[in-house]
Protein backbone atom coordinates (compact mmCIF):
# COMPACT_ATOMS: atom_id res chain seq x y z
CA UNK A 1 0.00 0.00 0.00
CA UNK A 2 1.18 3.55 -0.82
CA UNK A 3 2.14 6.11 1.48
CA UNK A 4 -1.23 8.58 1.86
CA UNK A 5 -2.70 11.65 3.68
CA UNK A 6 -6.40 11.65 3.42
CA UNK A 7 -8.44 14.52 5.01
CA UNK A 8 -11.92 15.45 4.65
CA UNK A 9 -13.05 18.13 6.94
CA UNK A 10 -16.45 18.84 4.95
CA UNK A 11 -18.72 18.63 7.82
CA UNK A 12 -21.93 16.47 6.62
CA UNK A 13 -25.30 17.11 7.86
CA UNK A 14 -27.49 13.87 7.00
CA UNK A 15 -30.78 13.44 7.24
CA UNK A 16 -34.24 15.51 7.41
CA UNK A 17 -34.17 18.18 9.82
CA UNK A 18 -30.62 20.15 9.19
CA UNK A 19 -31.95 23.31 6.93
CA UNK A 20 -32.93 24.64 10.41
CA UNK A 21 -28.89 24.58 11.37
CA UNK A 22 -27.63 26.33 8.26
CA UNK A 23 -27.74 29.72 9.87
CA UNK A 24 -25.52 28.53 12.38
CA UNK A 25 -23.33 26.60 9.94
CA UNK A 26 -23.01 29.94 7.59
CA UNK A 27 -22.44 31.98 10.41
CA UNK A 28 -18.76 30.26 11.52
CA UNK A 29 -17.68 31.60 7.74
CA UNK A 30 -19.35 34.31 6.85
CA UNK A 31 -22.90 37.14 6.62
CA UNK A 32 -23.12 37.95 3.16
CA UNK A 33 -24.09 34.63 0.97
CA UNK A 34 -24.27 34.38 -2.80
CA UNK A 35 -26.88 31.60 -2.97
CA UNK A 36 -25.72 29.57 -6.10
CA UNK A 37 -28.69 27.27 -7.79
CA UNK A 38 -29.77 25.67 -11.54
CA UNK A 39 -32.58 25.84 -13.84
CA UNK A 40 -35.31 25.96 -11.23
CA UNK A 41 -35.55 22.60 -9.70
CA UNK A 42 -35.33 24.10 -6.42
CA UNK A 43 -38.15 26.34 -6.81
CA UNK A 44 -40.64 24.21 -7.80
CA UNK A 45 -39.82 21.71 -4.82
CA UNK A 46 -40.14 24.52 -2.64
CA UNK A 47 -36.55 24.43 -1.58
CA UNK A 48 -35.86 28.06 -2.91
CA UNK A 49 -38.51 29.36 -0.54
CA UNK A 50 -37.90 27.94 2.68
CA UNK A 51 -33.87 28.74 2.13
CA UNK A 52 -34.63 32.20 1.71
CA UNK A 53 -37.28 32.32 4.60
CA UNK A 54 -34.27 30.80 6.52
CA UNK A 55 -32.00 33.75 5.80
CA UNK A 56 -34.08 36.82 5.99
CA UNK A 57 -35.37 35.18 9.21
CA UNK A 58 -31.82 35.19 10.43
CA UNK A 59 -30.69 38.94 8.72
CA UNK A 60 -28.21 37.25 6.51
CA UNK A 61 -27.46 39.33 3.44
CA UNK A 62 -27.90 37.51 0.28
CA UNK A 63 -27.45 37.60 -3.82
CA UNK A 64 -28.47 34.97 -6.03
CA UNK A 65 -27.10 33.52 -9.47
CA UNK A 66 -29.34 31.13 -10.38
CA UNK A 67 -29.86 29.45 -14.03
CA UNK A 68 -26.11 27.31 -13.95
CA UNK A 69 -26.61 24.81 -16.43
CA UNK A 70 -25.67 20.81 -16.37
CA UNK A 71 -22.29 21.00 -17.49
CA UNK A 72 -21.64 24.27 -16.42
CA UNK A 73 -20.13 27.01 -18.30
CA UNK A 74 -17.64 29.24 -17.24
CA UNK A 75 -19.26 32.14 -18.49
CA UNK A 76 -21.66 31.60 -15.51
CA UNK A 77 -18.33 31.71 -13.42
CA UNK A 78 -17.72 35.24 -14.90
CA UNK A 79 -20.90 36.46 -13.97
CA UNK A 80 -20.47 35.10 -10.36
CA UNK A 81 -17.68 36.49 -9.84
CA UNK A 82 -18.91 40.15 -10.48
CA UNK A 83 -21.57 39.74 -7.96
CA UNK A 84 -19.22 38.85 -5.43
CA UNK A 85 -17.09 41.31 -5.70
CA UNK A 86 -19.70 44.06 -6.11
CA UNK A 87 -21.63 42.52 -3.13
CA UNK A 88 -18.95 42.27 -0.87
CA UNK A 89 -19.48 38.15 -0.83
CA UNK A 90 -18.04 36.08 1.66
CA UNK A 91 -19.92 32.56 1.70
CA UNK A 92 -21.24 30.87 -1.17
CA UNK A 93 -24.24 29.20 -0.59
CA UNK A 94 -24.34 26.23 -3.37
CA UNK A 95 -27.92 24.62 -3.81
CA UNK A 96 -28.20 21.91 -6.55
CA UNK A 97 -26.10 18.95 -8.05
CA UNK A 98 -22.78 18.71 -9.45
CA UNK A 99 -23.07 21.70 -11.70
CA UNK A 100 -24.05 23.84 -8.85
CA UNK A 101 -21.68 22.88 -6.59
CA UNK A 102 -18.95 22.65 -8.84
CA UNK A 103 -19.65 26.21 -10.74
CA UNK A 104 -20.01 27.83 -7.10
CA UNK A 105 -15.98 26.07 -6.33
CA UNK A 106 -15.05 27.93 -9.56
CA UNK A 107 -16.83 31.19 -8.24
CA UNK A 108 -14.89 30.58 -5.14
CA UNK A 109 -11.04 30.37 -6.35
CA UNK A 110 -11.94 32.62 -9.36
CA UNK A 111 -12.72 35.44 -7.10
CA UNK A 112 -9.16 35.72 -5.56
CA UNK A 113 -7.82 36.25 -9.04
CA UNK A 114 -7.45 38.68 -11.66
CA UNK A 115 -7.49 37.08 -14.46
CA UNK A 116 -10.60 35.39 -16.41
CA UNK A 117 -11.72 32.02 -14.22
CA UNK A 118 -11.13 29.68 -17.70
CA UNK A 119 -7.47 30.42 -16.63
CA UNK A 120 -7.90 28.94 -13.25
CA UNK A 121 -9.31 25.75 -15.15
CA UNK A 122 -6.67 25.38 -17.56
CA UNK A 123 -3.89 25.93 -14.77
CA UNK A 124 -2.96 29.23 -15.98
CA UNK A 125 -3.35 30.81 -12.44
CA UNK A 126 -3.03 28.94 -9.54
CA UNK A 127 -5.85 28.56 -6.57
CA UNK A 128 -3.95 30.41 -3.44
CA UNK A 129 -7.55 31.74 -1.59
CA UNK A 130 -11.06 30.72 -2.06
CA UNK A 131 -14.35 31.77 -0.53
CA UNK A 132 -15.90 29.15 1.88
CA UNK A 133 -18.58 27.35 0.28
CA UNK A 134 -21.62 25.26 2.11
CA UNK A 135 -23.90 23.36 0.10
CA UNK A 136 -27.74 21.74 0.15
CA UNK A 137 -27.11 18.70 -2.21
CA UNK A 138 -30.44 18.19 -4.22
CA UNK A 139 -28.72 15.27 -6.38
CA UNK A 140 -26.69 12.11 -5.57
CA UNK A 141 -24.15 12.15 -8.12
CA UNK A 142 -21.21 13.60 -8.54
CA UNK A 143 -19.80 13.64 -4.83
CA UNK A 144 -18.65 17.54 -5.13
CA UNK A 145 -20.52 18.16 -2.17
CA UNK A 146 -17.16 16.22 -0.10
CA UNK A 147 -14.55 16.70 -2.42
CA UNK A 148 -12.83 19.56 -4.16
CA UNK A 149 -12.83 18.99 -7.54
CA UNK A 150 -14.85 20.65 -10.33
CA UNK A 151 -15.31 20.12 -14.02
CA UNK A 152 -16.20 22.98 -15.80
CA UNK A 153 -17.16 23.46 -19.69
CA UNK A 154 -15.79 26.42 -22.40
CA UNK A 155 -18.44 25.96 -24.98
CA UNK A 156 -16.50 28.20 -27.30
CA UNK A 157 -13.18 25.80 -27.33
CA UNK A 158 -15.70 22.81 -27.15
CA UNK A 159 -13.58 21.86 -23.79
CA UNK A 160 -14.48 20.52 -20.31
CA UNK A 161 -11.92 20.67 -17.89
CA UNK A 162 -11.39 19.51 -14.77
CA UNK A 163 -9.61 21.35 -11.44
CA UNK A 164 -9.46 21.22 -7.80
CA UNK A 165 -7.62 22.52 -4.58
CA UNK A 166 -8.43 21.54 -0.64
CA UNK A 167 -9.43 25.29 -0.61
CA UNK A 168 -12.77 24.64 -2.56
CA UNK A 169 -13.91 21.74 -0.91
CA UNK A 170 -17.08 22.74 1.08
CA UNK A 171 -17.05 23.87 4.70
CA UNK A 172 -20.14 22.31 5.11
CA UNK A 173 -22.68 19.90 2.82
CA UNK A 174 -27.01 19.20 4.03
CA UNK A 175 -27.75 15.71 2.53
CA UNK A 176 -31.45 15.19 3.11
CA UNK A 177 -32.27 12.50 0.84
CA UNK A 178 -36.00 13.48 0.96
CA UNK A 179 -34.62 16.67 -1.36
CA UNK A 180 -33.75 13.80 -3.96
CA UNK A 181 -37.28 12.56 -4.52
CA UNK A 182 -37.96 14.83 -7.35
CA UNK A 183 -35.06 13.78 -9.63
CA UNK A 184 -36.35 12.26 -12.61
CA UNK A 185 -35.73 8.80 -13.79
CA UNK A 186 -32.64 9.95 -15.94
CA UNK A 187 -31.02 12.10 -13.68
CA UNK A 188 -31.64 9.22 -11.14
CA UNK A 189 -30.21 6.86 -13.16
CA UNK A 190 -27.32 8.76 -14.72
CA UNK A 191 -26.23 9.52 -10.77
CA UNK A 192 -26.04 5.91 -10.05
CA UNK A 193 -23.34 5.28 -12.95
CA UNK A 194 -21.64 8.43 -12.15
CA UNK A 195 -21.05 6.74 -8.43
CA UNK A 196 -20.69 3.36 -9.65
CA UNK A 197 -17.93 4.94 -12.13
CA UNK A 198 -15.92 6.69 -9.74
CA UNK A 199 -16.08 3.78 -7.69
CA UNK A 200 -14.77 1.55 -10.36
CA UNK A 201 -12.07 4.06 -11.64
CA UNK A 202 -10.79 3.69 -8.06
CA UNK A 203 -11.21 -0.03 -8.12
CA UNK A 204 -9.57 -1.15 -11.26
CA UNK A 205 -6.07 -0.84 -10.51
CA UNK A 206 -2.93 -3.55 -10.61
CA UNK A 207 -2.39 -2.60 -6.82
CA UNK A 208 -2.46 -5.70 -4.61
CA UNK A 209 -2.37 -4.70 -1.79
CA UNK A 210 -5.50 -2.76 -0.94
CA UNK A 211 -7.71 -5.26 0.40
CA UNK A 212 -9.48 -2.66 2.25
CA UNK A 213 -10.31 -0.31 -0.15
CA UNK A 214 -11.31 -2.79 -2.88
CA UNK A 215 -13.64 -4.28 -0.45
CA UNK A 216 -15.21 -0.96 0.33
CA UNK A 217 -15.48 -0.30 -3.03
CA UNK A 218 -17.22 -3.38 -4.00
CA UNK A 219 -19.75 -2.17 -0.74
CA UNK A 220 -20.47 1.54 -2.65
CA UNK A 221 -21.39 -0.91 -5.90
CA UNK A 222 -23.15 -3.64 -4.60
CA UNK A 223 -25.47 -0.41 -2.27
CA UNK A 224 -25.97 0.91 -5.96
CA UNK A 225 -26.80 -2.51 -7.68
CA UNK A 226 -29.28 -2.86 -5.20
CA UNK A 227 -30.79 0.35 -4.57
CA UNK A 228 -30.92 1.93 -8.39
CA UNK A 229 -33.70 -0.18 -9.48
CA UNK A 230 -35.47 0.34 -6.57
CA UNK A 231 -35.12 4.22 -7.49
CA UNK A 232 -36.85 3.97 -10.69
CA UNK A 233 -39.82 1.79 -9.25
CA UNK A 234 -40.28 3.47 -6.02
CA UNK A 235 -38.48 7.54 -6.08
CA UNK A 236 -39.98 8.29 -2.44
CA UNK A 237 -38.13 5.23 -1.07
CA UNK A 238 -36.29 6.91 1.49
CA UNK A 239 -33.91 4.10 2.43
CA UNK A 240 -32.99 4.36 -0.55
CA UNK A 241 -32.40 7.48 -1.40
CA UNK A 242 -30.87 7.57 1.74
CA UNK A 243 -28.02 4.91 0.83
CA UNK A 244 -27.62 5.94 -2.68
CA UNK A 245 -26.95 9.54 -1.55
CA UNK A 246 -24.20 8.47 1.31
CA UNK A 247 -22.73 5.93 -1.56
CA UNK A 248 -22.36 9.30 -3.69
CA UNK A 249 -19.95 10.99 -1.14
CA UNK A 250 -17.73 7.98 -0.41
CA UNK A 251 -17.26 6.88 -3.81
CA UNK A 252 -15.34 10.08 -4.43
CA UNK A 253 -14.18 11.69 -0.93
CA UNK A 254 -10.45 10.34 -1.72
CA UNK A 255 -11.25 7.29 0.79
CA UNK A 256 -11.32 4.15 -1.40
CA UNK A 257 -8.25 5.54 -3.78
CA UNK A 258 -5.89 5.87 -0.56
CA UNK A 259 -2.81 3.67 -0.74
CA UNK A 260 -3.56 3.08 -4.99
CA UNK A 261 -2.47 4.08 -7.78
CA UNK A 262 -5.50 5.35 -9.32
CA UNK A 263 -5.44 7.20 -12.65
CA UNK A 264 -8.82 7.38 -14.06
CA UNK A 265 -9.82 6.29 -17.51
CA UNK A 266 -13.34 6.56 -18.40
CA UNK A 267 -14.12 10.19 -17.13
CA UNK A 268 -11.38 11.79 -19.52
CA UNK A 269 -12.97 9.43 -22.16
CA UNK A 270 -16.73 11.01 -20.92
CA UNK A 271 -15.87 14.91 -20.74
CA UNK A 272 -15.21 14.99 -24.50
CA UNK A 273 -18.68 13.13 -25.02
CA UNK A 274 -19.94 15.94 -22.63
CA UNK A 275 -17.80 18.75 -23.89
CA UNK A 276 -18.87 18.14 -27.72
CA UNK A 277 -22.49 16.86 -27.57
CA UNK A 278 -23.65 18.26 -23.70
CA UNK A 279 -24.13 14.52 -23.29
CA UNK A 280 -25.40 13.53 -19.21
CA UNK A 281 -22.31 13.00 -18.03
CA UNK A 282 -23.54 9.35 -16.01
CA UNK A 283 -25.03 8.07 -19.03
CA UNK A 284 -21.93 8.47 -21.26
CA UNK A 285 -20.30 6.59 -18.44
CA UNK A 286 -22.69 3.82 -18.40
CA UNK A 287 -21.62 3.53 -22.19
CA UNK A 288 -18.29 3.81 -21.95
CA UNK A 289 -17.20 1.27 -18.97
CA UNK A 290 -18.01 -2.28 -20.24
CA UNK A 291 -16.28 -1.13 -23.87
CA UNK A 292 -13.51 0.00 -21.93
CA UNK A 293 -13.36 -2.86 -19.66
CA UNK A 294 -13.51 -5.14 -22.70
CA UNK A 295 -10.50 -3.48 -24.33
CA UNK A 296 -8.31 -3.32 -21.36
CA UNK A 297 -9.13 -7.15 -20.90
CA UNK A 298 -5.62 -9.31 -21.08
CA UNK A 299 -3.59 -11.00 -18.69
CA UNK A 300 -2.73 -8.38 -16.13
CA UNK A 301 -5.98 -6.84 -15.68
CA UNK A 302 -8.25 -10.28 -15.78
CA UNK A 303 -8.03 -11.05 -12.20
CA UNK A 304 -9.20 -7.59 -11.39
CA UNK A 305 -12.47 -8.00 -13.76
CA UNK A 306 -12.61 -11.58 -12.61
CA UNK A 307 -12.72 -10.83 -8.83
CA UNK A 308 -15.25 -7.61 -9.81
CA UNK A 309 -17.67 -10.53 -11.14
CA UNK A 310 -17.70 -12.62 -8.46
CA UNK A 311 -17.51 -10.27 -5.64
CA UNK A 312 -20.02 -7.56 -7.10
CA UNK A 313 -22.43 -10.02 -8.92
CA UNK A 314 -22.00 -13.00 -7.48
CA UNK A 315 -20.53 -14.91 -10.77
CA UNK A 316 -19.75 -18.26 -9.97
CA UNK A 317 -16.00 -18.78 -10.58
CA UNK A 318 -15.00 -21.58 -13.27
CA UNK A 319 -12.01 -22.42 -14.31
CA UNK A 320 -11.74 -20.05 -17.40
CA UNK A 321 -10.63 -16.82 -15.94
CA UNK A 322 -11.14 -14.88 -19.27
CA UNK A 323 -14.66 -16.56 -19.65
CA UNK A 324 -15.58 -15.42 -15.96
CA UNK A 325 -14.16 -11.55 -16.72
CA UNK A 326 -16.17 -11.46 -19.54
CA UNK A 327 -19.17 -12.63 -18.00
CA UNK A 328 -18.66 -9.88 -15.35
CA UNK A 329 -18.41 -7.28 -17.93
CA UNK A 330 -21.24 -8.53 -19.96
CA UNK A 331 -23.31 -8.58 -15.91
CA UNK A 332 -22.49 -4.57 -15.71
CA UNK A 333 -23.61 -3.72 -18.99
CA UNK A 334 -26.63 -5.67 -18.34
CA UNK A 335 -27.28 -3.88 -15.23
CA UNK A 336 -27.16 -0.86 -16.65
CA UNK A 337 -29.99 -1.56 -19.68
CA UNK A 338 -31.89 -4.00 -18.69
CA UNK A 339 -32.10 -2.72 -15.04
CA UNK A 340 -31.71 1.20 -14.78
CA UNK A 341 -32.74 1.16 -18.34
CA UNK A 342 -29.79 3.51 -19.48
CA UNK A 343 -29.63 3.42 -23.84
CA UNK A 344 -26.46 1.80 -24.02
CA UNK A 345 -25.33 2.69 -27.45
CA UNK A 346 -23.92 6.40 -28.43
CA UNK A 347 -26.01 5.91 -31.33
CA UNK A 348 -29.17 6.00 -28.70
CA UNK A 349 -27.83 9.14 -27.53
CA UNK A 350 -27.25 10.99 -31.59
CA UNK A 351 -23.74 10.77 -31.14
CA UNK A 352 -22.38 9.15 -34.81
CA UNK A 353 -18.85 9.02 -36.17
CA UNK A 354 -17.89 12.39 -36.96
CA UNK A 355 -16.38 13.37 -34.05
CA UNK A 356 -14.64 10.31 -32.76
CA UNK A 357 -11.66 10.90 -33.78
CA UNK A 358 -11.34 14.39 -32.62
CA UNK A 359 -12.54 13.66 -29.37
CA UNK A 360 -10.03 11.01 -29.33
CA UNK A 361 -7.32 13.04 -30.11
CA UNK A 362 -8.31 15.65 -27.31
CA UNK A 363 -9.13 13.05 -24.81
CA UNK A 364 -5.37 12.52 -25.23
CA UNK A 365 -4.16 15.61 -25.22
CA UNK A 366 -5.74 16.58 -22.08
CA UNK A 367 -3.83 14.35 -20.19
CA UNK A 368 -0.83 15.37 -21.19
CA UNK A 369 -0.63 12.75 -24.41
CA UNK A 370 -2.24 9.64 -23.38
CA UNK A 371 -4.74 8.64 -20.89
CA UNK A 372 -2.60 6.61 -18.67
CA UNK A 373 -5.02 4.45 -16.01
CA UNK A 374 -4.92 0.81 -15.30
CA UNK A 375 -3.52 0.57 -19.06
CA UNK A 376 -2.20 3.29 -21.11
CA UNK A 377 -4.72 4.52 -23.45
CA UNK A 378 -3.35 6.62 -26.64
CA UNK A 379 -5.60 8.32 -28.96
CA UNK A 380 -6.12 5.56 -31.39
CA UNK A 381 -6.95 3.31 -28.63
CA UNK A 382 -9.45 5.97 -26.85
CA UNK A 383 -10.74 5.74 -30.69
CA UNK A 384 -11.58 2.05 -30.92
CA UNK A 385 -13.44 2.61 -27.16
CA UNK A 386 -15.46 4.82 -28.93
CA UNK A 387 -16.14 3.14 -31.60
CA UNK A 388 -17.08 0.05 -29.60
CA UNK A 389 -19.41 2.24 -28.38
CA UNK A 390 -21.08 3.44 -31.02
CA UNK A 391 -24.19 0.71 -31.93
O1 LIG B 1 -30.89 22.80 -13.05
P1 LIG B 1 -32.01 22.27 -12.23
O2 LIG B 1 -33.33 22.84 -12.59
O3 LIG B 1 -31.72 22.31 -10.76
O4 LIG B 1 -32.17 20.70 -12.64
C1 LIG B 1 -31.13 19.76 -12.47
C2 LIG B 1 -30.46 19.39 -13.79
O5 LIG B 1 -31.33 19.55 -14.86
C3 LIG B 1 -31.75 18.46 -12.03
N1 LIG B 1 -31.93 18.35 -10.58
C4 LIG B 1 -30.99 18.48 -9.62
N2 LIG B 1 -31.55 18.28 -8.41
C5 LIG B 1 -32.86 18.03 -8.61
C6 LIG B 1 -33.11 18.09 -9.98
N3 LIG B 1 -34.33 17.90 -10.52
C7 LIG B 1 -35.35 17.65 -9.67
N4 LIG B 1 -35.18 17.56 -8.33
C8 LIG B 1 -33.96 17.75 -7.76
N5 LIG B 1 -33.83 17.62 -6.43
O6 LIG B 1 -30.84 17.47 -12.47
C9 LIG B 1 -30.21 17.91 -13.66
C10 LIG B 1 -28.74 17.56 -13.61
O7 LIG B 1 -28.08 18.29 -12.59
P2 LIG B 1 -26.48 18.32 -12.51
O8 LIG B 1 -26.08 19.12 -11.34
O9 LIG B 1 -25.93 18.68 -13.83
O10 LIG B 1 -26.15 16.77 -12.29
P3 LIG B 1 -24.94 16.09 -11.57
O11 LIG B 1 -25.03 16.22 -10.10
O12 LIG B 1 -24.87 14.74 -12.13
O13 LIG B 1 -23.65 16.93 -12.02
C11 LIG B 1 -23.05 16.71 -13.26
C12 LIG B 1 -21.82 17.56 -13.44
O14 LIG B 1 -20.81 17.26 -12.45
C13 LIG B 1 -19.58 16.93 -13.11
C14 LIG B 1 -20.06 16.35 -14.41
O15 LIG B 1 -19.05 16.29 -15.37
C15 LIG B 1 -21.18 17.30 -14.79
O16 LIG B 1 -20.68 18.48 -15.34
N6 LIG B 1 -18.75 16.06 -12.24
C16 LIG B 1 -18.21 16.59 -11.12
C17 LIG B 1 -17.36 15.87 -10.29
C18 LIG B 1 -16.78 16.45 -9.06
N7 LIG B 1 -17.00 17.71 -8.77
O17 LIG B 1 -16.08 15.77 -8.31
C19 LIG B 1 -16.98 14.51 -10.60
C20 LIG B 1 -17.88 13.87 -11.59
O18 LIG B 1 -17.19 12.80 -12.16
C21 LIG B 1 -18.39 14.74 -12.68
O19 LIG B 1 -17.46 14.85 -13.75
ZN1 LIG C 1 -18.28 11.33 -12.66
Amino acid sequence: MKDFIWNVDTKILFGKDYLKDLPKEIKKYGDRVLITYGGGSIKKIGLYDEVVKILEKENIFYKELGGIEPNPRVESAREGVKIVRENDINFILAIGGGSVIDLSKLIAAATFVDADPWKIVIREEKIEKALPIGTILTLAATGSEMNGGGVITNPETKQKLGFGSPLVKPKFSILDPEITYSVNAKHTVAGVADIMSHTMENYFTLDKDTYLQNRMSEAILKTCIHYGPILLEEPENYEARANIMWASSWAINGLVKTGKDTNWSVHPMEHELSAFYDLTHGIGLAILTPRFLSYILDDDTVDMIRDFGINVFGIKPSDDKFQDAKKAIGALHAFFEQELHVPMTLEEVGIDDEHLEEMAKRAAENAGGSIKGVKELKEEDILEIYKASLF
